[in-house]
């Protein structure tokens, strides 16, 4: 199932000149999301990993955001692809999916990596399970979007173009 937005006027949306490394947003998400629209439809949805990606690049071009998207089940290879990012995003989106309740590392690494971070979850983890209940990295993001499904990866790359504008704005000032 394709997740759509309606196009907003542009140029009021896009954020100023082109490309560059502070206007690159990398998407990250952990294990287990590589089989959303398989994977307990009831909680996660119907929607696909690939349609979140096609149609977070397409708000990307929208927003004159560059974005860069990463799944991985391995918490070394996430950690492995948020330094990566360092100096190359000017902002990181990621739902860490069970990582969220246990990684100290992936915490490390967003600290580390000085990324303005947005949290994501499919759900939401507060009407589920207590052990949901704790994020290592609620304390080190700039904001969480969680329960609106794949929309709130749409939702959190707006949050992000906004932490990008705040940046320039410092930038400039
Ligand atoms: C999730 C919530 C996590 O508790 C779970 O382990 C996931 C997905 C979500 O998007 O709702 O895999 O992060």
């Amino acid at each position: 199932m394709a997740i759509r937005e309606k196009p907003g006027p542009a140029a009021e949306t896009k954020v100023r000149g082109a490309p560059t490394a502070l206007t690159t947003v990398l998407i990250i998400h952990g294990p287990n999301l590589n089989l959303l629209g398989q994977r307990e439809p009831e909680i996660y949805g119907r929607t696909r990993l690939g349609d979140i990606d096609r149609a977070l690049k397409a708000l990307g071009r929208e927003l004159g955001l560059k974005v860069e998207t990463f799944q991985s089940n391995s918490e070394g290879a996430i950690v492995d692809r948020i330094q990566r990012a360092r100096g190359r995003a000017g902002a990181l989106v990621i739902n860490p999916a069970a990582y969220t309740h246990t990684s100290v590392a992936i915490r490390d690494a967003i600290t580390a990596c000085d990324l303005p971070t947005v949290e994501v979850h499919l759900s939401n983890v507060y009407a589920r399970e207590p052990f949901r209940h704790h994020s290592t990295i609620a304390g080190i993001v700039v904001g969480r979007i969680m329960g609106f499904g794949a929309e709130g990866y749409l939702l959190a790359l707006r949050a992000a173009r906004r932490m990008i504008e705040t940046k320039q704005g410092a930038a400039d000032a």
